[in-house]
């Protein structure tokens, strides 16, 4: 039967896809243990910076296709992001990080020990986060314990791997949803906090919170403002965007300065510069640093977007109305044409020195346009904030070639296969 559509062109090269499957076994999206963006990697190699290839189409429960309702959302949802409104939320931040600091504390005086489970404690670290930024930054410890237990468990467990790859259709995904008693157990401890602020009456209200923020919009006329309907799969997406990305680039972070203490060392140099180190915009080099995570670090392998014009022509190239355009992430930002330094190296100083002025579409970790990243301006405060906190303390040493051997694992996200270091607190 495949494929659906060919090539309009026929000078774009293709592997010949298989029945029901396009290329996706051939390839080894589904059955091997290659992360999807080397997967990307390989086929630029064989076909160059244009190929044909067929996947079966997303159709994402919380992704929204429809102009207009994104607009109504993006009215609301959008200021609540910007850099002046997400400042206040340092302290949350830091509050959050030193949780995690004084665990790792307990064992000061001893020798060092292996932590090798730290892409679950980076993922504990940014849910709580987030959660305390949609809800309450005073919530209680066994409320945040809760909430983050059962978000966790239903992200792990069931919602990445349907949903947010969107293979399935919208009505089966919703049916999935509604028989999932993990998202319904979710669901059902967010309608208890939405609750809350409503019931305070609204002029009560302390905008603390995005849930509150985005309460305050109600509208179930869906015309202006959000129902509550919607609100809840906001929340829902803004924390499941929100965890996973930002605590997988915290985890290449430590995974990176194992293997670079130069890097580090240099960190902490600037660091030291300061007495005070909350005013965040003086720390070039640490901003270096997490570019560079963000450049090098498979987070995300990709983004697409659909033709939405009648047949259109791109730089020659024709792209028939419907047709998905994947932009796979990686292939960018290590391509050699448009780095001066070598891009499969890491280094963060290419951002003061060669590449301080590279092409800006050559390093898209957020994507690009008006459906790029919606949280970015969070994200880069969050993983500052947190890089700054955790490098006032401690060193993270290199944990072995076997288990701090790096490689990949592919979820949604690419999270390090093996990542364990020693926590060694500073003098
Ligand atoms: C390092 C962390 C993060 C990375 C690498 C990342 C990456 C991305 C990418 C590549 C996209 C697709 C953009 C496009 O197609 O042009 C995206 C979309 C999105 N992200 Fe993030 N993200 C991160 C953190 C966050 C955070 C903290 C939030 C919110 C709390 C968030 C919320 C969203 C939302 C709502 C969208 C959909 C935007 C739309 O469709 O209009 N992300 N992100």
């Amino acid at each position: 039967m495949p494929p659906l559509r060919g090539p309009l062109s026929s000078s774009i090269p293709y592997l010949k896809p298989q029945f029901l499957f396009g290329n996706m076994i051939q390839t080894g999206i589904f059955n091997s243990d290659q992360a999807i963006f080397q997967i990307w990697s390989q086929l630029k190699s064989k076909y160059g910076d244009l190929y044909y290839y067929w996947l079966l189409l997303p159709s994402g429960l919380v992704s929204i296709k429809e102009e207009s309702k994104y607009k109504r959302h993006a009215k609301i949802l959008l200021p609540m992001f910007r850099k002046a409104k997400i400042v206040p939320y340092r302290d949350i931040i830091v509050q959050c990080t030193n949780k995690i600091i004084q665990k790792w504390h307990k064992n000061k005086g001893e020798p060092a020990r292996l932590e090798a489970n730290l892409v679950e404690q980076c993922q504990q670290l940014l849910l709580n986060v987030i959660i305390c930024i949609a809800f309450d930054p005073h919530i209680s410890e066994e409320q945040l314990q809760q909430l983050s237990g059962t978000v966790n468990e239903f992200a792990q467990h069931t919602y990445a791997v349907p949903l947010y790859f969107g293979f399935l259709p919208d009505i089966i995904t919703k049916l999935y949803l509604k028989l999932n008693w993990k998202y319904q157990q979710v669901l059902k401890t967010l309608h208890e906090y939405e609750n809350e602020p409503i019931d305070k009456g609204a002029d009560g209200i302390e905008k603390t919170n995005l849930l509150s923020l985005m309460l305050s919009s109600l509208d179930e006329t869906e015309q202006h403002g959000l129902s509550k309907e919607e609100i809840m799969d906001e929340i829902l997406l803004l924390i499941f965007a929100g965890y996973e990305t930002t605590s997988t680039a915290l985890s290449w972070f430590i995974y990176y300065m194992s293997k670079y203490p130069q890097v580090q060392m240099k960190i902490k140099q600037e660091l030291k510069q300061y007495d005070d180190t909350s005013n965040l915009d003086q720390l070039v080099y640490v901003d270096c640093v997490i570019k560079e995570v963000l450049r090098y670090a498979p987070i995300i392998d990709s983004t697409a977007r659909v033709c939405e014009q009648n047949d259109s022509s791109f730089d020659g190239i024709e792209v028939r109305k419907g047709d998905t355009i994947i932009i796979p992430l990686q292939n960018l930002h290590r391509d050699p044409r448009y780095w001066k330094l070598n891009p499969n190296e890491f280094l963060p100083e290419r951002f003061l020195t060669d590449d301080k002025d590279h092409q800006p579409m050559a390093m898209i970790p957020f994507g690009a346009g008006h459906r790029q990243c919606a949280g970015q301006d969070l994200a880069r405060y969050e993983l500052k904030v947190i890089v700054v906190q955790l490098m006032k303390s401690v060193t993270f040493i290199d944990g072995g070639e076997q288990m701090n051997s790096g490689g990949y694992s592919q979820q949604l996200v690419v999270t390090p296969r093996h990542l364990a270091v020693y926590i060694q607190f500073d003098q």
